[in-house]
């Protein structure tokens, strides 16, 4: 069963509240963006309201940072039990020290990867995470087209966890709708991140059950 986590800066931050209750009962839980404006040139929820958002909701919530020195972003998170938190590979030179952060927190690890990144450089920590965050756009904005090239890298990492027997499900993150996310699902995507293809719709609701059928 695939999983889809509506992305929550693309929706209306005037009205985060109503959003996660209106949309709660049709998704699997919200993915939530960090940005500092430095790792990449945007700004986006800040710690504080991603723990003011984690008091609101049993969903499971997918933290996403895209920060310099994750590690101090870390450490102001007030996370449920079994949420996630993902890094970028690329935004560490401790990545062993933010897996074992995280897992003391009795939460999630997962490993982002940009487009350009290899799948060379997250297999040496494939086994200590629980999931892998393909980014299918790049980093930093909502709205963008999805970069080709990644349809044969995440073949390629399905093909790894199968020939290595790993089962971290695959996440992606950018550019998914309803034409690009069966593509994504037949090549081994499991968990997709979702912002303007629900929140730039008339009816954000039907728009991911649409997501969701499509997807089947
Ligand atoms: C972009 C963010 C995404 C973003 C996706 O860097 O990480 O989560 O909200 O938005 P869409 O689905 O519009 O590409
Ligand atoms: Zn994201």
């Amino acid at each position: 069963m695939i999983k889809i986590f509506p992305s929550l800066m693309a929706a209306n931050q005037l009205n985060l509240e109503h959003v996660v209750k209106a949309l709660e009962s049709y998704c699997d839980g919200f993915h939530l963006d960090i940005m500092d404006d430095h790792f990449v040139p945007n700004l986006s929820l800040s710690p504080d309201t991603v723990n003011q958002l984690a008091q609101l909701t049993n969903k499971q919530l997918s933290v996403h940072l895209m920060v310099e020195r994750p590690e101090e972003i870390i450490a102001s998170l007030n996370l449920k039990k079994n949420n996630v938190v993902a890094f970028h590979l690329e935004s560490t030179q401790h990545p062993e020290k933010l897996i074992q952060e995280i897992k003391k927190r009795n939460l999630l690890v997962s490993i982002a990867l940009r487009p350009k990144t290899p799948l060379s450089s997250l297999y040496p920590y494939l086994k200590k995470i629980d999931q892998v965050l393909i980014m299918t756009v790049e980093p930093g904005f909502s709205g963008q087209k999805i970069v080709p090239a990644v349809f044969k890298k995440i073949e390629e990492l399905s093909n790894y966890k199968q020939v290595n027997g790993l089962f971290q499900p695959i996440a992606v993150d950018g550019g998914i709708n309803k034409d690009t996310i069966k593509q994504l699902v037949n090549r081994g995507a499991e968990i997709f991140s979702v912002g303007s293809a629900i929140f730039g719709a008339k009816d954000p609701a039907s728009a991911l059950q649409e997501l969701y059928d499509q997807a089947a």
